[in-house]
C-alpha cells in the first residue's frame, strides 16, 4: 500500500491528513537529507551491521519481548487478544529489518504512520511504545559492543556505528510519534484548525464551488516556505494560517463578488475592502496562528512594487507572509476556474507570472526564486486537490 492510500484509508480529518501528508510525504520533504539528516558516513556505518542485526533479528526481538513479559502493563498488552505476541513479532522483525536497510522510500513512511495509527486503533499507549523502543535499542547496542570486536571492528568504529544507530532510531521513533501526535495529543489544536479551515470556507463557497482553492493555496505557501529555507513550525503556521487570507470577503456584495464581467472603479474600491475587513476579523486575537491570519488578510494584495491594496506598501514592508501568499494565491487563481475567466494551464499561469506580474513588480524576487524552484512540488499538490 502507497503513502496516499494509507493516509485515506486512516479515516483522518482532511485537515490531518493534509498535514500528515505534508509531514510524511516524499514529494515535500527531501526524507533522506533532509529530515533524518543522515551523513554518508551514518549511511556507511549502517550498511556494516545491517547483515548482522538481520541474521540475529529473530533472537533480538525474542529478547526484547522476554523484557516485556516481565511487566505487568505490558505483558497484559501483548495478551490483549489470541496472537497479538506472535503478530508484533512478526510486525518488529519487518520493521527493524527495514530501518537498517536504509531504504527511506513512500512504503517506509506509510509503514511508520500505519504503526503509529494501528496502535492507536488497538489501544497502545505511546509509553508502551518508547519504553519497548528504546529497550530494542540498548539490546542492539549490546548485541553489537559483544559482535562487532569479532568482527574486527576498532572501539572508535564501534562507537561511530553505534552513533549512528542511535541518530536513525530516535529519528525513525520520532515519526512514529508523529502519528499518535497528530491523531491524539493535539485534539485542541486540530479542533481549532478545523475550525479556522471551515470558517475561510464561508467566504470561498461563495465565489468557488468547492474551498479548494485555499487548500491547495495554503500548501503552496507552505512549500515556498520551506524552499525560502523557514524551518518546520513556520512552514506550519502559514499553511494554518493562510487559508484566512480573503476571509473579508465575507463581506462583499454577490453583485460585486460574483461579477462575471470586469469590476467598475466603484466596484473595485469595495472589493478591495476585503482586504481590511479581514483584518478587522481576525486582528485582536491571543492565538499566534489568527495574528498570522489578519497579517496575510491586510497584506495578501500589496505588490513588491508599491502597485498593490490597501497601503500600497513596498518591497519588505510587506510583511513576509503576504509576499509569501500573493505568489501562491495568484498562481492557484489563474490555474483555476473563475466566473470571469477559464482556467489557465499550469504553463500558461506560470508564464503570466513570471512574464506579466515579474519579479520586482508583483513579486519578491527571492520569493519568486523559491516559487519557482518548488514547481514540481506545487504541481504535484494541485494534482491531488483538483477538486
Ligand atoms: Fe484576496
Ligand atoms: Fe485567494
Amino acid at each position: 500500500m502507497n503513502l496516499s492510500q494509507t493516509i485515506e484509508n486512516a479515516n483522518l480529518k482532511p485537515n490531518i491528513q493534509n498535514k500528515i501528508k505534508n509531514i510524511f510525504s516524499s514529494g515535500s520533504i527531501d526524507f533522506n537529507q533532509r529530515f533524518l539528516e543522515l551523513t554518508d558516513e551514518d549511511k556507511e556505518n549502517l550498511l556494516k551491521i545491517n547483515h548482522l542485526i538481520s541474521q540475529n533479528i529473530d533472537f533480538l526481538i525474542d529478547r526484547l519481548h522476554e523484557h516485556l513479559m516481565e511487566f505487568k502493563e505490558t505483558k497484559d498488552i501483548l495478551q490483549a487478544e489470541p496472537g497479538r505476541i506472535e503478530r508484533l513479532k512478526y510486525i518488529q522483525k519487518i520493521y527493524f529489518e527495514e530501518l537498517f536497510s536504509l531504504k527511506y522510500d513512500e512504503n517506509y513512511l506509510a509503514g511508520r504512520l500505519n504503526l503509529g495509527l494501528t496502535h492507536l486503533s488497538v489501544n497502545i499507549p505511546i509509553n508502551f511504545f518508547m519504553n519497548s523502543y528504546s529497550y530494542f535499542l540498548s539490546l542492539l547496542i549490546d548485541f553489537i559492543k559483544k559482535e562487532l570486536p569479532g568482527h574486527s571492528f576498532s572501539n572508535s568504529e564501534i562507537l561511530n556505528i553505534i552513533n549512528s544507530m542511535q541518530k536513525i532510531a530516535n529519528l525513525d521513533m520520532t515519526l512514529v510519534m508523529r502519528a499518535y501526535y497528530s491523531k491524539e495529543i493535539n485534539e485542541k489544536e486540530r479542533l481549532s484548525n478545523d475550525f479556522i479551515r471551515r470558517l475561510s470556507k464561508i467566504a470561498e463557497f461563495r465565489d468557488e464551488n468547492t474551498g479548494a482553492h485555499i487548500e491547495r493555496m495554503s500548501l503552496y505557501c507552505m512549500t515556498t516556505a520551506k524552499y525560502l529555507g523557514y524551518n518546520y513550525d513556520f512552514q506550519m503556521d502559514i499553511l494554518e494560517a493562510s487559508p484566512m487570507h480573503d476571509i473579508g470577503k465575507i463581506s462583499i456584495p454577490d453583485y460585486i463578488l460574483l461579477k462575471p464581467g470586469k469590476l467598475t472603479d466603484d466596484e473595485f474600491e469595495i472589493m478591495k475592502t476585503h482586504t481590511t475587513k479581514g483584518y478587522d476579523i481576525l486582528s485582536n486575537s491571543d492565538s499566534p496562528i489568527m495574528k498570522l491570519g489578519a497579517e496575510i488578510a491586510l497584506s495578501h494584495h500589496e505588490r513588491y512594487d508599491g502597485s498593490g491594496y490597501p497601503y500600497g506598501l513596498k518591497g519588505d514592508d510587506i510583511p513576509l507572509s503576504g509576499r509569501i501568499c500573493i505568489i501562491c494565491d495568484i498562481f492557484d487563481a489563474l490555474n483555476s476556474k473563475r466566473v470571469y475567466k477559464p482556467a489557465y494551464s499550469v504553463e500558461n499561469s506560470l508564464n503570466i507570472i513570471k512574464n506579466e506580474m515579474g519579479i520586482g513588480k508583483y513579486f519578491d524576487p527571492v520569493i519568486f526564486n523559491a516559487f519557482i524552484k518548488a514547481t514540481d512540488e506545487i504541481i504535484a499538490i494541485r494534482n491531488n486537490y483538483m477538486n
